[in-house]
């Protein structure tokens, strides 16, 4: 998957001679580019097949992104629309011990603000979407909680907003994704897609997943998040942008977990950005590690798990 043959740097020559003033360069993460421009192989192609990326942006997303080109986000933004739900009833408690195992965090401003310390810190995905309550109408019907100015502001490496792709809502998330791309891109911030499931689309196929996640590229998101399922190779293949698997409710098992984001990881997610699945667990900390190692070091579900209880026993 990660490709370190060396031998393009000649078709690069090639390429930049060739192509002189009609030249884009780009690097490649699991072939998608996504602007890590100095640590990965550089490849020269003709413009019409690439992605450019300005400095700014290319540095947030290497922020983001690990030189492996994997990442596993730490997502603790669920009160947004949760409330106080359960572990995460005091975020900063939850988030501290977990911190150091996150390449970022996915959070809303109030709960960054008031619980992370800005000198002890990893890279920042700010939620700008809500409006919307577990106890209100539409989950769906959300919109732009937090400008543009505000992610500028708190030195954030990108924005998150949902879409909700078949509900009733579509079109208003969709156009507010749009809009969010539209500002993100004149100062450099990436923009991460959400594809969030409406009530009725409770069941999460590789048709509907890929739909959502191919649309919220269309659109602009740099990256998509989306739901693990039976064939990913479907919901991955189908996106021109790196995505990350979340996690949903917690499931009965840590093994079920490894075994998802493991088989998600061959099948072309880039990483994680899971919640519930690591905080609420028992042993939380074993768990981000565990679930690091799958994502950073090859590591097999079963290497996972006796990660996990070794952790656990400490
Ligand atoms: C909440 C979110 C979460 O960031 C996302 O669902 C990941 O968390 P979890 O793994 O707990 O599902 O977008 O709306």
């Amino acid at each position: 998957m990660f490709d370190t043959d060396t031998s393009n740097f000649e078709a690069n020559e090639f390429f930049l001679n060739e192509f002189n003033t009609n030249y884009s360069v780009s690097c490649s993460i699991i072939g998608k580019p996504v602007g890590a421009v100095i640590l990965l192989k550089q490849r020269a192609i003709p413009a019409e097949g690439v992605v450019i990326m300005e400095w700014g942006m290319a540095n947030r997303m290497a922020q983001l992104i690990q030189s492996d080109g994997h990442t596993l986000f730490l997502p603790v933004d669920h009160g947004y629309f949760q409330g106080p739900t359960r572990k995460l009833e005091e975020p900063g408690k939850t988030i501290k011990p977990l911190l150091p195992y996150a390449d970022a965090l996915f959070i809303t401003r109030g709960v960054l603000r008031s619980t992370v310390d800005p000198a002890r810190t990893r890279p920042v995905i700010l939620r700008v979407s809500g409006g919307t309550s577990v106890v209100g109408k539409d989950l769906a019907n959300e919109g732009i909680t937090t400008s543009i100015e505000e992610a500028i502001r708190l030195n954030v490496s990108a924005v998150g907003i949902s879409v909700f792709v078949g509900t009733d809502y579509e079109k208003e998330s969709l156009l507010n994704l749009s809009k969010l791309v539209n500002e993100g891109e004149r100062y450099g911030i990436p923009v991460m897609a959400v594809t969030a499931v409406g009530k009725e689309l409770e069941k999460r196929d590789a048709r509907y997943l890929a739909l959502a996640s191919r649309i919220a590229a269309e659109l602009g998101a740099r990256v998509v998040k989306t739901y693990w399922c039976e064939d990913f190779e479907k919901v991955a293949t189908g996106c021109p942008v790196p995505v990350v698997i979340a996690g949903g409710p917690r499931v009965d098992t840590e093994l079920e977990v490894f075994e998802f984001v493991y088989d998600g990881m061959q099948r072309g997610a880039i990483g994680v950005n899971l919640g519930r699945n690591i905080w609420q667990n028992e042993y939380p900390v074993p768990m981000i590690k565990a679930l690091r190692a799958i994502i950073h070091k090859k590591a097999t579900p079963q290497q996972a798990q006796e990660i996990y209880d070794t952790g656990k026993k400490k």
